[in-house]
């Protein structure tokens, strides 16, 4: 949309179409580079989405999704995260199953289970890996929101059947561990930006 209202206009303007488009690109891109208000609007703005309207995720953007992930903090840089990204529809509606409250992943298009391999975690601690794969998760979320799509992160541990069930149906390998699901979708449903602050959870200097 963006692109052919800017060659409608380099036409209005009968340049040449390359020079002219490139700079008109250019300062477009330099007028959408956020301010840090709308980078932090930009992070309120990132809700659970639970309904979904019809449409696939694109190729491109799970791709996205997952360099969004796999750019997130990770001790030492182990990087233990693991992703299994579900499109088939009997998957997705048997982990939905398996999740007391994950019942709309079988109405997504997308999921990904994200997991994490203690072998690779840093010093083999769980903690460590919970702590990355939680990183990846939320740098996920804000991608999928930054896409458009509408996201909601799905517990899986520490409930031991939970993971039971995921390791069962995603034949995982016995140092993956699954930490959370995550429905993926175009929005059907909207919700305001907010942020829970709340000064009292805030201590200065000192509890
Ligand atoms: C560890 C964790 C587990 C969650 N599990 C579920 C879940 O199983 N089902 C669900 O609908 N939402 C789940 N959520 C999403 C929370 O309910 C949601 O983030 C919270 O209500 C705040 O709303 P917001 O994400 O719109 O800001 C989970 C969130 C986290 C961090």
């Amino acid at each position: 949309m963006v692109l052919w209202s800017l060659r409608l206009k380099v036409a209005a303007r009968g340049g040449s179409p390359s020079r002219v488009l490139r700079s008109m690109l250019e300062a477009k891109i330099k007028t959408m580079s956020l301010t840090p208000n709308d980078k932090l609007q930009f992070i309120l703005g990132r809700r659970s989405i639970r309904v979904y309207a019809p449409g696939e995720v694109s190729e491109m953007a799970i791709t996205q999704l997952l360099q969004a992930a796999m750019a997130a903090p990770s001790a030492v840089a182990r990087d233990p995260w693991r992703f299994v990204v579900i499109r088939k529809k009997e998957t997705l509606s048997a982990i939905a199953a398996a999740l007391p409250n994950g019942g709309m992943l079988a109405t997504a298009p997308l999921g990904i289970v994200v997991c994490g391999d203690l072998d690779a975690a840093h010093d083999r601690q769980l903690s460590y890996l919970l702590q990355d794969c939680s990183a990846a998760i939320e740098n996920l979320l804000l991608c999928a929101h930054g896409l458009g799509l509408g996201a909601c992160w799905l517990g899986v541990h520490p409930r031991e059947d939970r993971i039971r069930k995921l390791r069962e149906i995603l034949q995982l390998p016995a140092s993956v561990i699954p930490i959370a699901g995550i429905a993926i979708g175009h929005p059907g449903e909207e919700k305001e930006p907010r942020t829970r602050f709340n000064r009292e959870y805030v201590h200065w200097e000192k509890w």
